[in-house]
């Protein structure tokens, strides 16, 4: 039997301390929440994707009233990358929020397809929180060992 423990390494920060690329892209992610449709809980949500080709692509969450049906705007934006850039890899994503556990296990894929580390840049509030991999915030997620 092995006891462990496992250290997360992350940045906590501020956005006006961002470099210019992490900046733009949780600027953009902030602008995109703003199209987000969302009346049945009134949180808008918006994340933005950075690929290696260097383009920008955003989502927001988008609700139903089967809400079941509605989908988060992590996976709003990250299927969309992959359904019209499937050679493209995802270098980092910036969301107004922290991901829900079924938008960490699809970043894990998408971590894994591009074969290198996805930056992950996330807000709460005032405060800015870097991630260096999906790994870092999915310890143990299906298809990770
Ligand atoms: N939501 C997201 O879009 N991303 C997250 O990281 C957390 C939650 C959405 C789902 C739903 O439309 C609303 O926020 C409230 O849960």
């Amino acid at each position: 039997m092995n006891r462990s423990t496992l250290r997360i390494d992350y940045t906590e920060t501020v956005k006006e301390k961002l470099d210019r690329e992490d900046s733009e892209l949780i600027e953009m992610a902030f602008k995109a929440a703003d199209k987000a449709y969302s009346p049945y809980s009134n949180f808008r949500v918006g994340a933005a994707i950075r690929l290696d080709n260097g383009m920008i692509l955003q989502g927001n969450n988008q609700e139903n009233a089967s809400f079941p049906a509605g989908i988060c705007a992590e996976r709003a934006v990250i299927f969309y990358a992959h359904a019209n850039f499937p050679e493209s890899k995802i270098r980092a994503i910036a969301v107004t929020a922290s991901p829900c556990g079924v938008c960490r296990q699809v970043l894990l894929e998408s971590e894994k397809r591009a074969g290198a580390p996805i930056r992950m840049i996330l807000a709460n509030g005032n405060k800015i929180f870097i991630f260096n991999s999906v790994k870092d915030l999915l310890p143990f997620g299906f298809d990770s060992f």
